[in-house]
């Protein structure tokens, strides 16, 4: 069989497609969007431009930018009969949990975008996928809390507007702060797209086979749900707890080295970068201005997280396996800041990555060369045998 194919654990020297959304050079620790610098894009510009960029090619011009804009924002609101679907659940749900069953449900909902081979209707699921998902985001949270769902504010920018649907409540007026709301903006972006990853490409898998967007969309949230995915920023937060105080770095460093331990260190190491994470660092920066525009002086997690960083770098084993953190390792620092709970997490980072997996998504569908991804396998299993009558097995 080995002559028909390669077997490749983990895919780690695979290339399942062709692309043109994201570049890594992982040596160099460099990450490119449509060929714009992920720090470039970063500081200038804000999600939905972004999102445009990555889902399209190219900036938007003035013209283009306003209606996509619009577009999008006429596109936030749920169907109201959603609304009883969060219903169903547990108040103590985790939010992800929630979200791949209310997003596997937008199919139920939105008959008229899920042909997957009408382009209009493509567009049209795209939309309504980055549209909604700040709506489901915050929905979980006031679901989770007891309080009543708040409607999006088409009048608010992407972030603010999340912002706005988490903390506003029906007797309190709430503004949203625009430092705060600038930061979250561009958290949204530093998780928008990275090209390969699990999750992008259970998308991928899932819609190799013709499934519908919503379905896909689904599939992938249910990827980065896992600890070794986009599951660690809400790992990274229980470990810092964990850890508790600098003297115990060195204790907790060293189970992460030992090969007959499970404990690793959350918002360590990266498939791909051998190198500084580009987003880590901007991320690092973000967390100190959110952290000074809160008033919050020596804020213990940031600390214990910086003092973990500077430790592990200069220890050997971190060094000889170019173990850096990643995007994961200080987001979760400013959401907590920002009042948002631990749970809630990585269902942010769903939220923004929905960009990447929509956009990957509809290149795969326009690719000539796509197929079904069909993996195969080596057998270790029994060679051919005989099936038995109950009676005469042992
Ligand atoms: C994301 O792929 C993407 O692009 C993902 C992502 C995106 O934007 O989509 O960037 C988002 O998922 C970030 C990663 C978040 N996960 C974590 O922070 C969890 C902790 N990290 C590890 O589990 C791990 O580093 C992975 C999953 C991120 C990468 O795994 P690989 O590529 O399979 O590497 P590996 O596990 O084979 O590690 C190589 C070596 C091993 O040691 P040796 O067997 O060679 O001695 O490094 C060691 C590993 O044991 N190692 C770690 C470690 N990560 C790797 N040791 C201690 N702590 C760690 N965190």
């Amino acid at each position: 069989d080995m002559d028909l194919f390669t077997y490749d654990p983990g895919y780690t020297s695979t290339g399942s497609c062709k692309s043109a959304i994201t570049y890594i050079d992982g040596d160099e620790g460099v990450l490119l969007h449509r060929g714009y610098p992920i720090e470039e894009i970063a500081e200038h510009g804000d999600f939905l431009e972004a999102a445009f960029l990555i889902l399209k090619g190219e900036l938007p011009n003035d013209a283009q930018r306003t209606k996509f804009v619009t577009d999008i924002s006429r596109h936030s609101m749920l169907n109201e009969q959603i609304s009883f679907f969060f219903r169903g659940f547990r108040r103590d749900s985790h939010p992800m949990a929630v979200m791949c069953g209310v997003v596997g449900a937008m199919a139920a909902f939105y008959h008229d975008s899920i042909n997957i081979n009408d382009p209009h209707q493509r567009m049209v699921a795209s939309y309504r996928l980055i549209a909604k998902m700040p709506t489901v985001v915050s929905w979980t949270y006031k679901y989770a809390m007891g309080q009543p769902f708040v409607y999006p504010r088409n009048d608010l920018d992407y972030a603010s507007n999340f912002l706005h649907m988490m903390f506003a409540t029906p007797c309190e007026p709430y503004k949203v702060n625009p430092t705060l709301a600038r930061a979250m903006d561009r958290i949204l972006i530093l998780h928008a797209d990275h090209e390969q990853n699990a999750s992008t490409s259970t998308v991928r898998l899932a819609g190799s086979s013709g499934a519908n967007p919503f379905a896909c969309i689904a599939a992938g949230i249910a990827s980065l749900w896992g600890p070794a995915h986009g599951g660690a920023n809400e790992a990274v937060l229980a470990m810092l707890h964990e850890i508790g105080s600098k003297e115990r770095i060195p204790e907790f460093l060293k189970r992460a080295k030992d090969k007959n331990d499970s404990f690793r260190l959350m918002g360590f190491g990266h498939r791909v970068y051998k190198n500084y994470d580009p987003r880590a660092k901007i991320m690092q920066r973000t967390c100190h201005e959110v952290l000074d525009e809160l008033g919050i002086k020596d804020e213990p997690l940031l600390e214990l997280a910086m003092e973990l960083e500077r430790i592990a770098l200069s220890d050997e084993y971190f060094i000889e396996r170019k173990l850096f953190p990643n995007v994961d390792f200080y987001s979760g620092i400013i959401f907590r800041a920002m009042g948002i709970p631990t749970q809630m997490f990585t269902s942010l980072f769903a939220l923004a990555r929905t960009v990447g997996w929509i956009a990957q998504w509809n290149e795969m569908l326009t690719d000539p060369e796509q197929k079904i991804g069909r993996p195969r396998q080596l057998y270790v299993g029994s060679p051919p045998r005989h099936y038995l009558p109950l009676h005469q097995r042992g």
